[in-house]
């Protein structure tokens, strides 16, 4: 399902619907986390009751040996959540590590949950071999899509925009939820991953744009490094000469344009590209002043917020206050359910 269909299905009931979405604090956000996930998040908010967090205990899962930057990554990437437009207002902001109910949650879901669930999943597999330099062998990160499952069914989520990476973590909170209804009581939903269309942006390398490759072309870069950047990028390798015609289809640039320009000009620059008249580094510097131009507003909101700290800090104690209630609420629910909710009788 896509965040189309949800859209586009039951206007009535689909105003209670509840999203909920993570990310794990990995520092500033970069056009790859803005075009894959963020963009989608500011879209949900204008029509459902949202819930975003900091996924701060996810991170640990992988970090656990040098946790100290993860602290600092919070309010980076939260700043940058606000830049572009999540409001606090409409979408209730939280940090994971602030609502402990999650881990107590992720404990009793531990109880049941088959450990064969969680070795073959594939995301697990996936994940193992590509961070083999760490040592991951370890209970927490087997357990990583329990706590997952916590995250989304404590506020009984229904929609969990996720890239397709997370849809096996969203089917096994699925079985989890299943498996708690059936065992207890019916408590939860079964939560829908929306699935993110995903353009298919490179970093400045032709690599997957991510912050371990050092490729990354960040929100908050300055108008500089930018346009440096962009002009790094990789065009058609077809096409080595300007006297060449080129194709846009093949340019490593070009799915930046298409984000950053309007239709019509986007028109021009294939056509111009194809019967080799505009060149490729003439046609990077358009796209660095589009882009920079798109950008502009989002980093004129961060300058504010980098200004002011403490609003960040209130936004997201509000946010943390708010999940509280809704979690303490669930768990009261859950432990009743389990029956653990009696007062211990002393004899
Ligand atoms: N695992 C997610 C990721 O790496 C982050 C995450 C944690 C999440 N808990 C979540 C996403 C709950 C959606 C819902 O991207």
């Amino acid at each position: 399902m896509t965040s189309a269909d949800i859209r586009g299905s039951n206007p009535k009931t689909d105003k209670q619907k509840r999203i909920l979405s993570g990310m794990r604090p990995t520092g500033k956000m970069h056009l790859g986390n803005f075009y894959g996930a963020l963009y989608n998040w500011l879209l949900l908010q204008e029509e459902y009751e949202c819930h975003y967090f900091v996924a701060d205990w996810h991170a640990l899962t992988t970090e656990y040996e040098s946790p100290q930057d993860i602290a600092g990554y919070i309010p980076e990437m939260v700043m940058d959540w606000l830049s572009v437009g999540l409001d606090p207002a409409k979408s209730t902001i939280f940090v994971q590590s602030a609502i402990p109910e999650h881990a107590e949650l992720y404990l009793i879901f531990g109880m049941f949950t088959p450990v064969p669930w969680l070795e073959r999943n594939p995301t697990y597999k996936d994940q193992i071999q590509e961070l083999a330099h760490k040592d991951l062998a370890t209970y927490g990160f087997l357990g990583y899509p329990v706590l997952q499952a916590a995250d989304i069914l404590m506020y009984k989520a229904h929609g969990v925009p996720v890239g397709v990476d997370q849809v096996p973590h969203v089917e096994m909170t699925r079985e989890i939820a299943r498996r708690f209804n059936h065992l207890y009581r019916p408590l939860f939903p079964e939560p829908e991953a929306l699935l993110t269309e995903i353009p298919k942006l490179t970093g400045t390398d032709g690599r997957k744009m991510s912050k371990s490759y050092n490729n990354c072309i960040y929100l908050s870069d300055p108008p500089e490094v930018m346009a440096q950047k962009v002009r790094q990028m990789i065009t058609d390798v077809q096409r080595p000469y300007k006297r060449d015609p080129g194709e846009p289809d093949r340019c490593l640039a070009f799915p930046f344009h298409r984000l950053n320009l309007p239709q019509e000009r986007l028109e021009e620059i294939t056509e111009s590209c194809r019967a080799a008249g505009l060149g490729c580094v003439e046609c990077k510097v358009l796209l660095a002043e589009a882009l920079l131009n798109n950008l502009a507003p989002i980093q004129e909101r961060r300058r504010y917020y980098e200004a002011h700290p403490d609003e960040v800090k209130d936004i997201l104690l509000q946010g943390n206050q708010k999940a509280r209630e809704e979690a303490k609420r669930t768990m009261a629910e859950v432990r009743d359910a389990v029956g653990f909710n009696r007062d211990v009788q002393l004899p």
